[in-house]
């Protein structure tokens, strides 16, 4: 959650902007920079999106030195007192995390004036009082780090030295990226690749020096040095590639994530590099959001392929309950950043109570990842849009690889290669027509049963997340103990109908849904009298899924734009949920 820049050399307000602008998946409901010029320091900041912030910034200003931040809110509302940087004395910040003491260090420090509601401004108040007792910024910094409990990427100017830019990180994500003597940090690699691909990445309690001649790191009251990472997929240009929306290209990108993790994984119809799980005896997957979803299809998957107890837990209940760990369990975590809190706290959890933790992570070296025992990194690339598409489904098919390494059924596996062209043909139809019917209702239920509920959970997550109309899945079989007192002529039931062993269950279901004079709209690969409305699925068994995933997601996107909403960065949410 919020997203933050720094850049040390030239041009560096142009290319802190520009990094901040692709970190916006990152939360977008105030930003600012802080910048210095003629050796004084001075912040804008705006509420709103970062296009209000742009319109008084001087990009040919000839400033050195420069951080930002895009805000997502937690501590005071979005507007522009609570937006970063915040100042304290000679102290200027820019933080992404949340300070878990922070009330305590407000009421040690009660007689500072305080602007903001934030617990940021709280860090910037500390860090000046250690630097006006020890004269010294890494000596504060070492100190701030021993004193702030929580989680926490920071940027930080000191106005006594107008040439130098700090930075330090403990659960939050920074790296710093680096060409010739210039420098850059940032929350996420898709900042930095407009300006370099080569990178460090910090560790937590690292700190870091930058300035004309550099960067340094230090830990533990030591200089130390880092290996430097380059990222080499060029492919993951994070432009739109002339679409409307991130979310329209990396739906279009779908067939390619599929063909690229099956190059990675099959070899000779054989599933080969892949994490065995034959030797645990029970699953617990664990995740959140549309990863939560793609865990429900990798429970099926698994009890079905590999014939392993599996159940799925939301990672912010998984925390909080019972468990009975033992070494034949294995826990999977899921997450496309590897950074969401609740389900790298869930990973922590069964990292201490030695069990087996495997990692499916689309971030390359992200928190989630470093902290698995053993980790599966999706091939989706760089995604933007804050509702996933291709993670998603690049998660699934991990799930179902994962699945199918322990039973190797070479007919389905021959079967996989089939199904980008199959996503491709699904991309190239309209939806539009369908999307203005939807469009038009208040309420939605989207049903399904087993493994075309757990589709239905993720088409309806979809929806609602960027169209903003009510929408809930709910199993097909158990509207009618309570739930089918909603159904009228004001509701619209959108149904997955595609898995042969349980649909004629769910049919019976729509026909009683049906008969209280509520529309429905089946995505089925069946004909009948089921459905008032109807997108057409073909046959294809066990991978129909892969293909159902298209629809949905492009359905959503239809229906958010008829509604005109900002589709990449609908209202409250952000992509990355570093807390709790
Ligand atoms: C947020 C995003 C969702 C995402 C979920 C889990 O809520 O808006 O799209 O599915 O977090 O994110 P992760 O990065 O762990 O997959």
């Amino acid at each position: 959650m919020c997203g933050i820049t720094g850049f040390v050399g030239k041009n560096s307000i142009r290319n802190t902007m520009i990094g901040i602008k692709s970190l916006e998946y990152r939360g977008y409901d105030s930003a600012g920079i802080a910048f210095i010029n003629n050796k004084k320091v001075e912040v804008l900041k705006e509420e709103g999106k970062i296009e209000n912030l742009e319109k008084f910034i001087n990009y040919d200003l000839d400033s050195l030195i420069s951080i930002a931040h895009t805000r997502w809110a937690t501590h005071g509302a979005a507007n522009k007192i609570n937006a970063h940087p915040h100042s304290a004395g000679k102290i200027t910040l820019v933080h992404n995390g949340i300070i878990e003491n922070y009330k305590e260090l407000k009421n040690k420090y009660k007689d500072y004036k305080y602007k903001s509601e934030t617990d940021t401004e709280v860090i910037a108040v500390l860090m000046n009082e250690l630097y006006s007792e020890y004269k010294d910024m890494l000596k504060t910094l070492n100190k701030a780090i021993e004193i702030l409990k929580g989680s926490y990427a920071l940027a930080i100017i000191n106005s006594d030295y107008p040439d130098t830019l700090y930075a330090i990180r403990k659960d939050s994500p920074l790296i710093v990226g680096v060409k010739d003597s210039d420098t850059m940090l940032a929350s996420d690699v898709p900042a930095i690749l407009h300006f370099t691909n080569k990178y460090y990445l910090l560790d937590n309690y690292d700190i870091v020096k930058v300035d004309s001649k550099g960067v340094r790191f230090y830990n533990d009251n030591k200089e130390i040095t880092k290996r430097i990472n380059i990222y080499d997929n060029s492919s993951d240009i994070t432009s739109k590639n002339g679409y409307d929306h991130y979310m329209l290209k990396e739906i279009n990108e779908e067939p390619s994530v599929f063909r690229n993790t099956l190059k990675e994984y099959i070899n000779n119809n054989k599933i080969v590099n892949m994490f065995d799980i034959s030797k645990y005896d029970e699953i617990e997957i664990v995740a959140c959001g549309s990863a939560y979803h793609a865990g429900c299809l990798g429970k099926h998957y698994i009890e079905e392929y590999a014939n392993i107890k599996t159940n799925v837990y939301y990672a912010s209940e998984y925390r909080y309950t019972k468990h009975f760990y033992n070494s034949n369990i294995l826990v999977i975590v899921i997450s496309q950043s590897g950074e969401t809190a609740d389900t790298l706290a869930a990973l922590k959890m069964a990292n201490d109570n030695n069990v087996d933790t495997l990692g499916i992570v689309n971030v390359y070296k992200s928190s989630i990842a470093r902290e698995a025992k053993h980790v599966i990194y999706t091939k989706a690339g760089i995604e933007i849009s804050v509702a996933t598409t291709k993670a998603y489904m690049a998660q699934s098919l991990t799930l179902l690889l994962l699945a199918l390494n322990v039973k190797q059924d070479s007919s389905i596996i021959k079967e996989l290669f089939k199904i980008p062209s199959i996503l491709t043909k699904y991309i190239n139809r309209t939806y539009k027509k369908i999307a203005k019917v939807i469009a038009k209702y208040n309420h939605i239920f989207y049903l399904g049963r087993e493994i075309d509920y757990y589709l239905a959970l993720e088409g309806s997550l979809k929806l609602k997340e960027i169209s903003y109309i009510h929408s809930e899945a709910y199993p097909a079989g158990e509207l009618k103990h309570g739930t089918i007192s909603l159904m009228d002529t004001n509701t619209l039931v959108i149904s997955v109908v595609t898995d042969d062993k349980i649909k004629e269950k769910t049919i019976s279901n729509l026909k009683e849904v049906m008969a209280r004079d509520t529309k429905v709209l089946s995505i089925t690969n069946t004909s009948g009298d089921f459905y008032d409305y109807k997108v057409d699925i073909i046959e294809n068994d066990s991978l129909t899924p892969f293909i159902v995933m298209i629809p949905m997601q492009l359905i959503a996107y239809e229906v958010a734009r008829i509604k005109g909403y900002d589709i990449d960065k609908p209202r409250n949410l952000a992509k990355s949920v570093t807390v709790e």
